[in-house]
């Protein structure tokens, strides 16, 4: 069975002030009844036909997701504490020598613990399609038709499609965060697909790329695994070793790199619920486009985001807001101005 990695270490700083360093949105119930990282685990859980998880994480989390993950009846194998985040590279080094551990042709798909996905069943049937490509030995992406110019996302430039494996292409470029000239370029021309960020691919195939693309990420992995403390039921990462390791993204160390890449596009209601905009658009809303999460009373106000934690809110005649009240802080922003959340934490921090 496949072996599903969840990657827990965001801040999730633009979905301030729900969103916070000690309780990052993937411990949040953001767009149900469930954390991101319960429905992340749930969705890819043993009634699916997929193993149990490893979760990797910061130390400061360990408890918040070890009771969440209980709460829903998933156990991990691992849950590995890291003493600091080194990026996704080390951490998914770390991940993929567990399972290799285990299995080295074990399948291993590596998976952001903060993304919504709207339509888990054809994301299943993506993984499906995906997993012919990488037990034939392809690090596989999933890839998302793009909408905008989007700077934040990598870049796939899909190209031939793999013989026996339908449904999955080779990768002619990875390009991950581009300049704005340059996506634009990419959506115009039709051929480049979106990097949903979640990676498929055999556990010994990943840790030979990493030979290949970043071996001081893996080497520090190694020795922070070697030199780990088994701690109730964490497993802590060696500080001293991890702390060698280099601060770099598998999609910089590794997908830009390989020449064993391929894509699965798919459509799966994919969000990577960067920002409060994305959960006013996946959320249900009323005839003019409120969505209201709370106690809260509209009166003459249209396409707006109210998110009421504590208390009553009350919106009067105004449109395109995100109103977050919550017991500690207030948020009024603009709808299309919250990328600029993340200025309002850069202040915080700076202040102490
Ligand atoms: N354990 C652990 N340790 N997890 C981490 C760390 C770390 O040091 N750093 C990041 N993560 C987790 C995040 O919590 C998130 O779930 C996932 O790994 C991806 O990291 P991000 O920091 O959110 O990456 P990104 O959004 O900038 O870019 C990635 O995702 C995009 C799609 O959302 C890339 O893969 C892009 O190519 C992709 O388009
Ligand atoms: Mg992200």
């Amino acid at each position: 069975a496949i072996i599903p990695v969840l990657l827990s270490g965001g801040s999730g700083s633009r979905l301030w002030p729900v969103s916070r360093e000690r309780f990052p949105k993937q411990l949040l119930n953001l767009c149900g009844e469930r954390t991101m990282i319960q429905e992340t685990a749930l969705r890819v859980g043993g009634d699916h036909g997929f193993a149990d998880p490893i979760v990797i994480c910061n130390q400061e989390h360990r408890f918040a997701i070890a009771e969440q993950l209980q709460t829903v009846g998933i156990r991990p194998t691992h849950l590995v504490l890291e003493p600091f985040g080194r990026n996704t590279a080390p951490a998914a080094a770390v991940a993929a020598r567990l399972a290799a551990q285990r299995d080295p042709a074990a399948l291993v798909l590596l998976l952001p613990a903060d993304h919504a996905i709207l339509s888990p069943e054809a994301f299943r049937a993506a993984i499906a399609t995906g997993a012919r490509a990488a037990a034939d030995g392809r690090l596989v992406t999933f890839g998302i038709q793009p909408t905008s110019p989007e700077t934040g996302y990598g870049y796939i430039e899909k190209g031939d499609g793999l013989p026996g494996a339908e449904g999955a292409f080779a990768v002619r470029q990875f390009a991950e965060k581009p300049a704005l000239a340059v996506a634009r370029t990419y959506l115009e021309g039709g051929r480049h697909l979106w990097n949903s960020g979640m990676f498929l691919f055999r556990a010994d195939r990943f840790v030979t790329e990493l030979e290949r693309h970043a071996p001081e990420a893996l080497a520090a992995a190694d020795a922070a695994i070697a030199a780990a403390r088994v701690d109730l039921d964490f497993l802590r990462l060696d500080p001293d070793a991890f702390a060698k390791a280099p601060n770099i993204s598998i999609d910089f160390a590794v997908m830009e790199k390989t020449d064993s890449a391929a894509v699965v596009p798919c459509d799966i209601g994919w969000t990577d619920v960067g920002a409060w905009s994305a959960l006013w658009e996946i959320a249900g809303k009323d005839q003019i486009g409120n969505a209201v999460l709370g106690d809260a009373i509209l009166v003459d106000a249209h396409s707006n985001l109210v998110r009421s934690e504590v208390g009553l809110t009350a919106l009067v005649g105004v449109k395109d807001l995100v109103v977050v009240v919550t017991d500690d802080a207030v948020l009024v922003a603009d709808r299309n101005r919250v990328q600029d959340v993340k200025t309002v934490v850069d202040r915080l921090k700076a202040d102490g």
